[in-house]
């Protein structure tokens, strides 16, 4: 399947993209603290603990409640230097606060899915297969996938798909959408796939990706109103950097890209230290396939602004 997010693994074991840039980039220290958003599995959590040893702190935070809990097998060897939150990143200003922490020393985000989370089968972000239409990450929020196909109007389904997907069909995708369901209202990923394939004529059915690749995304994203979110910890993360900490942030589109790129451009706070993106070489995404489509933009608190 081409690439719907974030996600990177091999065999079905989630391994943390452009690492060995995370650790140059933020260069962890044992008198250091530091956050990372999207805790996973802990992969990259795990590496900065280890680089920032034997004292080296990680507030790490996930909402979803089956990653946290795997994060916090894997991480247990680091015992109280790893804190592990179920929180939306959104929420760092306030999760660093009730931990008394006033600034830290670098952020990490890795934006989007874990494997673990695509490839479950069971939470609707894979369009092979039949599954639930849900594609929430975190399932205390109340909408899913199918709640919203099911009650949005024609011209509210068009634009999800058009800014959020970037589909360019997304026009007669949304009136079939309305045809469809009702007839029967959605409920799964094949339902869904099925009809996005009758609405797109097929000379206009894309070769390199499936064809319901945008739709699925634009779904993800309102469900998990991703871009909200990032843009809500963006504005927050140059004032929880110490001076010369450093925020890293790895994204797998290019909406979330351009959020990114924006953000550090205006915050006054921030230096950007890649001018351009860093993506990752031929010989991690030959390992990781699905590593190619990763950017990853770092910028540094200044002392003065
Ligand atoms: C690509 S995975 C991170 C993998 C991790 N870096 C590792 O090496 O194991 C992204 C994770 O971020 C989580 N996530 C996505 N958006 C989030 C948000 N707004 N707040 C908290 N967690 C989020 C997802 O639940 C998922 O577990």
């Amino acid at each position: 399947m081409s690439d719907p997010g974030s996600p990177v693994d091999s065999g079905g074991i989630h391994v943390p993209v452009l690492l060995e840039e995370v650790l140059e980039f933020l260069q962890p220290r044992s008198d250091g603290v530091y956050v990372d958003g999207n805790l996973g599995l802990g992969g990259h959590a795990g590496a900065i603990l280890a680089k920032s040893a034997p004292a080296g702190k990680l507030i790490g935070l996930d909402w979803d409640d089956r990653a946290l809990a795997l994060a916090r097998a894997n991480l247990a060897d680091f015992g109280a230097r790893a804190v592990c939150v179920r929180n939306n990143f959104a929420e760092l200003p306030q999760v660093l606060d009730g931990l008394g922490i006033a600034a830290v020393d670098g952020i990490l985000l890795d934006l989007g899915l874990s494997s673990l989370q695509l490839d479950g089968g069971e939470r609707g972000f894979s369009f092979r297969g039949s599954e639930p239409l849900d594609m929430r990450m975190d399932d205390r929020s109340s909408e899913t996938a199918a709640d919203l196909l099911n009650k949005l109007s024609r011209d509210e389904l068009a634009d999800m798909f058009y800014y959020f997907g970037e589909e360019r069909q997304a026009r007669p995708i949304a009136s079939m959408v309305v045809e469809d369901r009702g007839r029967q209202p959605f409920k799964t990923t094949d339902q869904l796939v099925d009809t996005v394939s009758r609405a797109i004529p097929k000379r206009f059915h894309p070769r390199r990706i499936h064809v319901a690749t945008k739709v699925f995304q634009a779904l993800r994203i309102a469900v998990n109103r991703e871009l909200d979110n990032l843009v809500k910890i963006l504005s927050a993360g140059g004032e929880l950097l110490k001076p010369g900490g450093r925020i890293c942030v790895i994204s797998f589109h290019s909406l979330e890209d351009r959020l990114v790129k924006r953000a550090f451009a205006e915050d006054r706070r921030l230096e950007v230290i890649t001018r351009r993106p860093l993506r990752p070489g031929e010989e991690e995404c030959q390992i990781n396939p699905r590593a190619r489509s990763a950017k990853m933009r770092v910028a540094e608190r200044v002392a003065e602004w």
